[in-house]
């Protein structure tokens, strides 16, 4: 698939008005995506597993209206206008008029919410952008019913990349590509695939807790951090890695070798936080809470040899990884000996899902 096959083709049928609705997950990458080329095109491949709770609920209505060569949306968050949010959603429509030509013939409200605290620190970019894009897919195949349902998935990723990049990962699949890798097939810069071998049954329901250790603003926007990698002086020792390391993590989906698992995440977590740390301008994105997070869970494993280990995302808070069957002692550690360093103890559990849902 190349861009130009995300053109919407003239359509067969005609709507005046209506609405869809749908939901779509947040996502945690194993193997980071960090630097990017031109039009959302990642620097290096990456790897994510699907959130099942952490989610964006969007309801989009649509009215017919005179193509006057501007568009028309109202955007509503919890059911209340939000015009700070407008500029980002009026950047993503013009990124994606070219494929979606039809969107200036109507008027547009955007219902969203989150399942998730707004200011959790957790990102819903990803989710927002996959939810709204699940969304315009929908009124696209009104306007081309004969679309099938696999295009319909990959024009979604493809329009949600240029919304957010990690958004692409967002659409369907516990387990998702972004990036062309030489071993996983089908997988492309333009739109995330769905993992393409049999995943182990021990990535099965795996576990994500997330510990809310900064619930401010990002001190850095992604935006920004991914332009760092440009003349970054280890940017492409930093792309050659995550190619091999995506070669291990395939091995690994399969085989099932958590203490392998373990070692990827974690080095890849930290790596990108090294990226931010060796870039110019640098900065430190992990709190002090973060270590006081991360030493316990390596005394905790070493000290028990459950299999559990922790990644970051562009931020302080921690995301805690372990397999169904140690639930339980997992999270009495948690509560014992984490919850103290979380902003007002808070902390979400969540767990690999499926991706974005017709509701
Ligand atoms: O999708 P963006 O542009 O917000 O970038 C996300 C980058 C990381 O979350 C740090 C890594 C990733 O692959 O999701």
């Amino acid at each position: 698939m190349s861009e130009k096959d995300f053109i919407a083709a003239n359509h067969t049928s005609s709507i005046e008005n209506g609405n869809f609705q749908w939901s779509a997950p947040s996502n945690i990458a194993i193997v980071k995506y960090w630097g990017k080329k031109e039009n959302q095109i990642p620097a290096n491949p990456s790897i994510s597993f699907t959130l099942n709770n952490c989610k964006t609920n969007t309801k989009l209505s649509f009215s017919k209206k005179e193509n006057d060569g501007n568009f028309s949306f109202d955007l509503l968050f919890e059911g209340k206008p939000k015009e700070d949010f407008k500029p980002k959603i009026n950047k993503f429509l013009e990124r994606i008029e070219k494929y979606c030509p039809y969107l200036k013939n109507y008027h547009f409200t955007i219902d969203t919410e989150n399942t998730f605290p707004h200011s959790s620190g957790i990102a819903s970019s990803a989710s927002g952008m996959a939810a709204l894009s699940m969304n315009i897919m929908s009124l696209e195949k009104a306007l081309n019913p004969e679309m099938t349902e696999d295009y319909f998935n990959q024009k979604a990723s493809f329009l949600a990349r240029l919304g957010s990049g990690s958004a692409c990962r967002s659409v369907k699949g516990s387990v998702v590509v972004w990036g062309n890798h030489a071993e996983i097939e089908g997988s492309s810069d333009l739109f995330g695939v769905e993992f393409p071998s049999k995943i182990h049954d021990n990535f099965n329901t795996y576990q994500d807790t997330i510990l809310l250790v900064d619930k401010g603003e990002k001190q850095v926007s992604s935006t920004v951090g991914h332009d760092l990698m440009h003349h970054h002086p280890f940017a492409e020792q930093r792309f050659d890695q995550a190619h091999r390391n995506l070669s291990a993590i395939k091995t690994i989906l399969e085989n099932g070798d958590l203490e392998e698992f373990i070692k990827i995440t974690e080095s890849e977590a930290l790596t990108l936080h090294a990226m931010m740390m060796t870039s110019m301008p640098y900065f430190i994105l992990m709190k002090p809470n973060t270590l006081e997070i991360i030493n316990p869970i390596w005394k905790f494993r070493n000290d028990t040899k459950i299999p559990v280990c922790f990644t970051l995302d562009a931020g302080a808070n921690v995301h805690v990884l372990y397999p169904e069957n140690v639930r339980e002692s997992v999270l009495q550690f948690i509560k014992a000996e984490l919850v103290g360093y979380c902003q007002n103890g808070q902390y979400i559990c969540d767990v690999i899902g499926t991706g974005a849902l017709k509701i």
